[in-house]
C-alpha cells in the first residue's frame, strides 16, 4: 500500500491509538531486581551504582523487599557481599549453609512466603581471594579455572541455596556442565520443584564493571575470557543455550542485553518456547545514571525506552538496577 492511501501518522495521532496498535507492553511482572546482600550493619550505598546499596540481612532489606513488592515488582535476585578477611581459594563462604545468601533467602522467604519469588545467584567470583568464578590451578606456569572441580562447588551452593528455600537457583560462571551438574545434585537432594535460571549466553564484558565494584568480585589477575563469551559472536549463544535446555535449564539468558539485543532476538527466534531473560547489567544501569546526573538525557523516557527494547527483542523477564524506578514510573504513566 502506497502514500497517500497509506498513511502511518493515522496510527500515531492519539495516545489511545497508539496504545491500541502497540506491541509491547511493560510491566512490574517483567522484572527481576537484583540486591545485594551482606552480613550485618547499615545499608551502605554502592559507589559505582548510584540508586544502589548493599543491604544488611535484617529489617533493613526486609522493608526495602516490602517496597518492590508494593511496586509489584515480586521476583529479586541475590548477591551476596563478603569482607575480604573470610574470602579464600575455593570460595567457601559460597557454600557455607550459614552464609549471607542463604540466611536472606531464609529471612526473605519467611516473611513473604509465595509473594515473593527468590532466585540465587551461584558464582564463586564473590567469594574466592583470587576473585575468578571457580577453582584456580596452574599447569606449565598459566593459571585456569578448573572446570569440572567448580561445578561441583556450584552443585553444592545452589542445594545449600535450595535448603535454605530459594525458588531459582542461577549460575553465572560460564562453566561448561554446569547446569547438568546442578539439576543432578538438586534432584539428588529431593529438590525437584527448584527451577534454573542458566546464564546461558554470557560474554566477557566489560559493563559489568560496576557491580564488580558493587559485589568485591574483580579477579585479581586475567580477565574472564576463557570461561565467559566472546563478544563477536552470536551464533555460539545458540549453542550454549541448547545445551542448557538439555542439561535441564528452565529458564535461559543473555547477558549483558543492551549491546545483545541481536542475539537476545536470535536465541527468542530459534527457540520461542524457551523462556528467556535478559539482564540490563550495572554498566548499563550507570551509564543512564551518570548521563541523567549530567541532564545529558532523560533519566525516565531513556530508562523505559532501554526495557521496552530488551523486551522487544524477545525477553521474557528482565533483571535490572531499575526495577523500582521502572515501576514507579509505570505506574505514573506515560
Ligand atoms: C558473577 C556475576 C557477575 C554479574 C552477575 N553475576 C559479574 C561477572 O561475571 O563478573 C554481572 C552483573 C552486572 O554487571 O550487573 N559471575
Ligand atoms: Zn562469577
Amino acid at each position: 500500500m502506497k502514500f497517500p492511501l497509506a498513511r502511518p501518522r493515522r496510527l500515531r495521532a492519539s495516545k489511545i491509538i497508539r496504545d491500541a496498535i502497540a506491541e509491547t507492553w511493560l510491566d512490574p511482572g517483567d522484572f527481576i531486581y537484583p540486591i545485594f546482600v551482606k552480613p550485618a550493619g547499615g545499608r551502605e550505598p554502592i559507589p559505582s551504582m548510584p540508586g544502589q546499596y548493599r543491604w544488611p540481612v535484617g529489617e533493613e532489606l526486609v522493608r526495602h523487599v516490602e517496597e518492590s513488592l508494593s511496586l509489584g515488582v515480586n521476583k529479586v535476585i541475590l548477591f551476596g557481599v563478603v569482607p575480604d578477611e573470610v574470602k579464600d581459594a575455593v570460595g567457601s563462604p559460597g557454600y557455607d549453609p550459614h552464609g549471607v545468601v542463604s540466611r536472606a533467602i531464609r529471612l526473605l522467604k519467611e516473611t513473604f512466603g509465595d509473594r515473593l519469588l527468590v532466585f540465587a545467584d551461584v558464582c564463586l567470583c564473590e567469594y574466592t581471594d583470587h576473585g575468578h568464578c571457580g577453582v584456580v590451578r596452574q599447569k606449565g606456569g598459566r593459571w585456569y579455572v578448573d572446570n569440572d572441580e567448580t561445578v561441583k562447588l556450584y552443585a553444592r551452593e545452589a542445594v545449600v541455596y535450595a535448603d535454605a528455600g530459594a525458588d531459582f537457583v542461577a549460575p553465572s560462571g560460564m562453566m561448561d556442565g554446569q547446569v547438568a551438574e546442578i539439576r543432578k545434585a538438586l534432584d539428588a537432594h529431593g529438590f525437584h520443584e527448584v527451577g534454573i535460571m542458566a546464564y546461558s549466553a554470557k560474554y566477557a564484558s566489560a559493563f559489568y564493571g560496576p557491580f564488580r565494584v558493587a559485589a568485591a568480585s574483580a579477579p585479581k589477575f586475567g580477565d574472564r575470557r576463557t570461561y565467559q563469551m566472546d563478544p563477536r559472536n552470536a551464533y555460539e549463544a545458540l549453542k550454549e543455550v541448547s545445551m542448557d535446555l538439555e542439561e535441564g535449564a528452565d529458564i535461559v539468558m543473555v547477558k549483558p542485553a543492551l549491546a545483545y539485543l541481536d542475539v537476545i532476538r536470535l536465541v527468542k527466534t530459534h527457540y520461542p518456547w524457551a523462556p528467556l531473560a535478559a539482564y540490563n547489567v550495572s554498566g548499563e544501569y550507570s551509564m543512564v545514571k551518570a548521563a541523567a546526573s549530567q541532564g545529558y538525557i532523560d533519566e525516565r523516557i531513556v530508562t523505559l525506552e532501554i526495557l521496552t527494547a530488551i523486551k522487544r527483542a524477545g525477553a521474557d523477564v528482565i533483571l535490572t538496577y531499575h526495577a523500582l524506578d521502572a515501576a514507579r514510573w509505570l505506574r505514573e504513566g506515560t
